[in-house]
C-alpha cells in the first residue's frame, strides 16, 4: 500500500498542475460534471487533485466529497476553493486519503477516479483493495465511473518515446515566470505493464534565472479486459466503455479506456 505521495516529492508538480495547457483540452469536465449532476446522490472523487473536476462539479450543484493522499495537490484545492463562493464551499469536503482502502463512514451514489489515477496504483494487490473500498462505498445501484489511456503499442518498447518531447508549450504565469514542460518515458516494464514517466518543467524567472525541474512517477498501463476482470472481482457490474469523453465506443485508435460500473441493487 502507498504510504506517502510521490506527488509530493516535487513541489513543482502541484504548483503548476493547473498551468498545464494539454489537461485543459481533454474534454473530461464537461463529462464529469454531467455525469455528476445526473447522479441523485453524493459524489465521490478519488484522486481529486487540485479540485480540478471536483470545483466544477461542486458549481454545478453536486455535493462532492475530493480525497487525495498528496497534501500539496490537497492545498492547492483548498487555496482555489477559498476564492469560490459559500454554497459551493458548502457543498465540498476534502478528505487526505490513499485510495487504497478507505473508510469514510458514507454511502455514495458515484465515485469517480479521472484522468488516470487508477493507474497510479501499480500493484494488483491495491487495484483490488481500492475496488473493494469502492463497492462498500456505493449505495445500491450506485455507479463507478474511472478512466485509463489505452497504452499505444510503442508507448510499451520504442525507444523515440524515451525522447523529451513537449507537452506544454510556454506559458507566462502572472508573476512573471515562464513556464513550459516535456515529457518521456524514462523506462520500460513490459513484465510489470508499468512505465516511469518523467516530466521535466523548464522555469525561467524575471529576472532570467533559469530552473529544470524534473519529477518521476511510475504508471501502470492497463488493458482493457484486465479492467473489466478487475471490476468483476469486486462485484460491480460494468454497463459501458467509451473510448473517450464524448461517449463513443472503445475503438482500436481511441486515447482513452473510460469504464462505468454499478454495484447491483
Ligand atoms: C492526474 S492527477 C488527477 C487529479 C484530478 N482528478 C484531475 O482530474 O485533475 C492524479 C491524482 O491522484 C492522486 N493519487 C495518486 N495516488 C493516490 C492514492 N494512492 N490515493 C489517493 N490519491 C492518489 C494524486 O495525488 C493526484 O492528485
Amino acid at each position: 500500500m502507498t504510504s506517502a505521495s510521490t506527488y509530493d516529492s516535487s513541489s513543482a508538480v502541484a504548483e503548476f498542475y493547473d498551468c498545464v495547457a494539454l489537461y485543459a483540452e481533454r474534454g473530461d469536465i464537461e463529462f464529469y460534471v454531467a455525469e455528476a449532476r445526473a447522479s441523485a446522490g453524493l459524489v465521490l472523487e478519488l484522486g481529486c487533485g487540485t479540485g480540478r473536476i471536483l470545483i466544477p462539479a461542486a458549481r454545478a450543484g453536486a455535493e462532492v466529497v475530493g480525497l487525495d493522499l498528496s497534501e500539496n495537490m490537497l492545498e492547492r484545492c483548498r487555496v482555489k476553493l477559498a476564492s469560490e463562493n459559500v454554497s459551493v464551499i458548502g457543498r465540498v469536503g476534502l478528505v487526505p486519503s490513499s485510495m487504497v482502502n478507505f473508510s469514510l463512514g458514507r454511502k455514495f451514489s458515484l465515485i469517480t477516479i479521472p484522468f488516470r489515477g487508477f493507474q497510479h496504483l501499480v500493484e494488483t494487490s491495491d487495484q483490488l483493495e481500492c475496488l473493494d473500498a469502492v463497492a462498500r462505498h456505493l449505495s445500491p445501484g450506485g455507479r463507478l465511473i474511472l478512466d485509463c489511456f489505452q497504452v499505444k503499442p510503442e508507448a510499451m518498447h520504442h525507444p523515440a518515446w524515451q525522447d523529451e518531447k513537449e507537452d506544454s508549450p510556454e506559458t507566462l504565469l502572472p508573476d512573471g515566470r515562464a513556464l513550459r514542460r516535456t515529457s518521456r518515458i524514462a523506462a520500460f516494464h513490459r513484465e510489470r505493464q508499468v512505465n516511469d514517466i518523467e516530466m521535466v518543467w523548464y522555469v525561467t524567472h524575471a529576472d532570467g534565472v533559469k530552473e529544470r525541474l524534473v519529477w518521476r512517477v511510475p504508471l501502470r498501463y492497463f488493458f482493457r479486459y484486465e479492467v473489466e476482470h478487475l471490476l468483476a472481482r469486486a462485484g460491480l457490474r460494468l454497463t459501458a466503455v467509451y473510448g473517450n469523453f464524448d461517449c463513443s465506443p472503445l475503438a482500436a485508435d481511441s486515447p482513452e479506456m473510460i469504464f462505468v460500473a454499478e454495484k447491483p441493487a
